[in-house]
């Protein structure tokens, strides 16, 4: 049996009794309670478990979370969020079951659980990946309380994550796009993992009619996000971090062209401060410094240890003082 405390669920990262806790508690179970509903109506079969075993196992829900939570700090409270946000759910499922398979990354354990490849063959595995996708498209596109053209404008915004010039066209970047610059790099983590997070904000914009300036705004906070956690991430693949703790394989970006393999960890770790300064920076002039976004944000990026929480305060010092103890960030 492990003493590890599993993070990758988000669940219990940090401590908190006040009403931001609660109201991100309660949007993450009206999450996980839409997506069971939505993945419940074909036959209970292999195809079906493993969608549902994609989609519903512990993973910290943080794309439909930041869609939420922007819109509530817009002032939004559309009953149409929740589907929107969950439709952004089932698209992130489906590519972390193709990012796991053996022609990609080869990964054998996914939120604490055999890879859904392993669990239920490579065949199941992308008919499942298929299956989610597809189903994001149509719950988007059956959403409730929203006009006609706005439910079109949230499937082609989705579209044109997804596709050949977003998400996947970031994977196959990573695959095939060898050794590259730093930019490059920076370049395709914003396919791969920055345009879900900045979709997640454009479409709580889009629903809650935010205006122009502050849905650019909100954007270049998802996308710096995004840089940052993409960074965050790829320490969490490297040497002492333990499965048990992250929930995935270790050492899977040995010889991939990562920002830390390319700059060196301290440099790596000085771009994901940056980022992340950046990104509050963005958050607090559309929505204000104390909305609920700013407050998950800082518990997604929060330091190990009770009690501490990494604030883009302190990222700024770290900044400025490199010779800290950079390492001590770790994804929650
Ligand atoms: C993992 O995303 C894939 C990346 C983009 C790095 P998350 O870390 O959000 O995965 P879950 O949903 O919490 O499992
Ligand atoms: C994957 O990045 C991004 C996706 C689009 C799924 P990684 O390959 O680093 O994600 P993990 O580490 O397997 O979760
Ligand atoms: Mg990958
Ligand atoms: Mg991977
Ligand atoms: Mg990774």
């Amino acid at each position: 049996m492990t003493t590890a405390t599993r993070r990758y669920d988000g669940i219990g990262v940090e401590t908190g009794d006040d009403a931001a806790f609660d109201d991100i508690a309660s949007l993450r179970r009206a999450v996980d309670e839409r997506i069971d509903q939505l993945l419940s109506g074909s036959p209970h079969d292999q195809l079906t478990r493993a969608m549902r075993s994609s989609a519903l196992s512990a993973g910290k829900r943080m794309r439909p979370l930041l869609l939420m939570l922007v819109a509530r700090d817009l002032g939004c409270n559309s009953p149409a969020l929740i589907d929107v946000a969950c439709a952004v759910e089932l698209v992130h499922a489906a590519s972390l079951i193709l990012d796991d398979l053996p022609c990609m990354d080869d990964a054998s354990l996914r939120r604490g659980k055999p890879a859904i490849h392993i669990q239920y063959g490579e065949d199941v595995a992308i008919l499942a990946s298929v299956a989610l996708l597809s189903r994001a498209f149509g719950v988007l596109s059956q959403a409730q309380d929203i006009a006609p053209a706005t439910r079109a404008r949230l499937v082609a915004t989705l579209a044109q994550t997804v596709g050949d010039q977003g998400l996947v066209r970031g994977q196959f970047e990573e695959l095939h796009g060898g050794a590259r610059s730093p930019e490059a790099i920076a370049t395709t983590n914003e396919l791969k993992t920055g345009l879900l997070l900045g979709v997640a904000v454009d479409m709580a914009c889009i629903v809650c009619h935010a205006d122009e300036q502050v849905a650019q705004q909100l954007r270049a906070f998802a996308l710096a996000a995004g840089q940052a956690f993409q960074i965050k991430d790829d320490f969490l693949d490297g040497a002492g971090n333990d499965s048990a703790v992250t929930g995935k394989d270790t050492g899977k970006d040995v010889g991939k062209a990562t920002l830390i393999n390319t700059l060196g960890r301290d440099e790596a770790q000085r771009r994901l401060a940056a980022c992340l300064v950046e990104a509050d920076r963005c958050l607090s002039a559309a929505v204000g410094a104390h909305g609920r976004t700013r407050r998950f944000v800082s518990g997604l990026f929060a330091k190990e240890g009770k009690g501490k929480r990494f604030t883009p305060e302190l990222a700024k010092a770290r900044e400025l003082h490199p010779g800290a103890q950079l390492a001590e960030l770790r994804l929650s």
